[in-house]
């Protein structure tokens, strides 16, 4: 129940999965594509949004918008026309019971100055890190994410009206997890993607 707040503020109340500590909840996290049939509170998918506001950015140029999408009719026709054609292997996430969009409204400074100066997209480590905001808030809200990058840029832009100053970057399907048994994380491990003090391979020691 609302009491009177608005849902835009947090609510205290949220049913959350406790996690001991941040690393069990990376850990916890899987992309989920199977959903239950089940909608998802809209408080829920503004706590998660919430979290992504709050991440840092290149100049604090906050590039992101975030489009929610939960309406039974709109997200047919964005189903139908974000992963049609050679976007149909994601065809997957037309289980999920929300989509959200994800896209850069690159500041001027931010983005295209320092991109020429440094070769980097800001906008896009900005997008990355409000997006990893994004689902681990939700993950901690027992709510399953998959980002997907893989989908019909031009039609979604079309089917939302999406204005030419913001790009559609990437979606996430939001919603509660179907899935019946965890998967093992595979991932690289430690030496081979850090070492102390060089560039090439070494072996990981905090000694050295
Ligand atoms: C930027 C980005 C784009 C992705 N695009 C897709 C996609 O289009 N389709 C898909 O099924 N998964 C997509 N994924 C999910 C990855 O496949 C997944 O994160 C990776 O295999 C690791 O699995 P895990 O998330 O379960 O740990 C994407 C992930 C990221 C970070």
């Amino acid at each position: 129940m609302n009491r009177g707040r608005t849902i835009l503020e947090p609510n205290p109340e949220l049913a959350m999965k406790s996690y001991s500590s941040l690393i069990d909840l990376i850990r916890a996290r899987r992309s989920t594509r199977r959903f239950q049939n089940r909608p998802v509170p809209r408080e829920l998918l503004v706590r998660c949004v919430e979290a992504a506001r709050l991440a840092p950015s290149a100049e604090n140029s906050q590039p992101w918008r975030f489009i929610i999408v939960d309406d039974a009719d709109l997200l047919q026709e964005l189903r139908k026309n974000a992963f049609s054609g050679f976007f149909r292997p994601t065809r997957w996430a037309s289980a999920a019971p929300v989509l959200v969009v994800l896209c850069a409204r690159p500041d001027i400074v931010a983005g295209r100055l320092a991109r020429g100066v440094t070769g980097t997209h800001f906008s896009h480590i900005d997008l990355g890190i409000a997006g990893t905001h994004f689902c681990l808030q939700a993950q901690e809200l027992g709510l399953g994410t998959c980002w997907i990058g893989w989908f019909d840029k031009k039609r979604v832009r079309r089917t939302l009206k999406i204005g030419r100053d913001r790009h559609p970057v990437i979606l996430f399907a939001v919603g509660y997890s179907a899935e019946s048994a965890s998967r093992p994380q595979k991932r690289k491990n430690l030496d081979e993607i850090c070492a102390f003090n060089r560039g090439e391979k070494s072996p990981l020691s905090p000694a050295g």
